[in-house]
């Protein structure tokens, strides 16, 4: 039987009116969440996720304040600029938009935000808190995976997830999370990744299977457990002439045959993408009303 699909636009679009209705109750009260957005480069997707994360800012009312760096900013202007918006009271969240350019030092730049206004929570404060279970901003795709699973009604505890990938990003902090004992956790959890054997024998063991591993196609159908939920967290610029843009956007997942046997599957785009963008704006209002004392 095909899958029931995951629309994780109307999902999102759902917490989105909920943080927008919020956003206008803290505005009554002189409180404006406020998102300091930093891209350096002209790398084309970072610029369409950038573009997509100020857009969604302004649809709920949070204050977005774009910083467009040249590709060959130095790593201390970079830094500079992100102590002058840990100083900045109007900036509630920062987001610097990864990959940087090869010259900047990741780990250090990362290192420079302030923990408090870290709603991206890639920082080693944000991911130690995590980790050891104590509250923290969550990284926004991992923590838009769990809420997609938790509002479509999947059951994640005692589940078995196998996650293919293990970035910075997604794959390790996603395993983290669904380890802890939380209503989005108490699961079990198998992490693969490019130096895994037999990687089919592994993912056809999940009720869970998250496709993490940012190639096309690694995941088809023989590797599939019939009726298992499968999400995919992929999403590739593949070049296609019919497109006005001239590419189209393709996950880990061969969706076309592999959703023939799993019970619910994400497609791309309009699956895990939407997601992760919300998960920023919830951050970052959760951010502003910390700032204010009222959490
Ligand atoms: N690039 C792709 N995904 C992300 C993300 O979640 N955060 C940041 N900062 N950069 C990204």
């Amino acid at each position: 039987m095909a899958a029931q699909i995951i629309d994780g636009k109307q999902v999102a679009a759902g917490i989105r009116a909920e943080l927008k209705d919020e956003v206008s109750r803290l505005k009554e009260r002189g409180i404006t969440p406020g998102l300091g957005v930093i891209l350096v480069g002209d790398d084309p997707a970072s610029v369409s996720y950038v573009t997509g994360k100020e857009r969604a800012c302004g649809e709920v009312g949070i204050y977005s304040d774009h910083n467009h760096l040249p590709a060959e900013t130095s790593q201390a202007d970079l830094v500079r600029l992100i102590g002058r918006l840990n100083k900045d009271p109007r900036i509630h969240g920062i987001l610097v938009q990864l990959p940087l350019p090869k010259h900047l030092k990741e780990s250090e730049v990362i290192f420079a935000i302030d923990p408090a206004k870290d709603v991206d929570g890639i920082h080693p404060v944000s991911v130690g808190k995590m980790v050891t279970g104590q509250k923290a901003f969550l990284s926004c795709t991992p923590h838009g995976v769990l809420q997609l699973l938790l509002r479509t009604g999947v059951r994640i505890e005692g589940s078995h997830v196998v996650i293919v990938g293990r970035s910075n990003l997604v794959g390790r902090p996603l395993a983290n999370m669904l380890i802890q004992k939380s209503a989005t956790g108490n699961a079990t959890v198998t992490i693969c990744h490019t130096r895994t054997k037999d990687l089919a024998h592994h993912t056809r063991q999940a009720d869970i299977l998250v496709a993490a591993a940012g190639q096309p196609r690694t995941i088809t159908a023989d590797m599939v457990r019939e009726g298992a939920v499968v999400i995919d967290v992929g999403v590739t610029r593949v070049e296609d002439a019919t497109k006005r843009q001239g590419f189209r956007l393709v996950g880990d997942v061969d969706f076309d045959a592999v959703k023939e046997k799993a019970s619910l599957i994400t497609p791309v785009p309009g699956g895990v993408g939407p997601m992760t963008i919300t998960m920023l704006l919830y951050n970052t209002v959760e951010s502003a009303k910390r700032a204010a004392g009222l959490v």
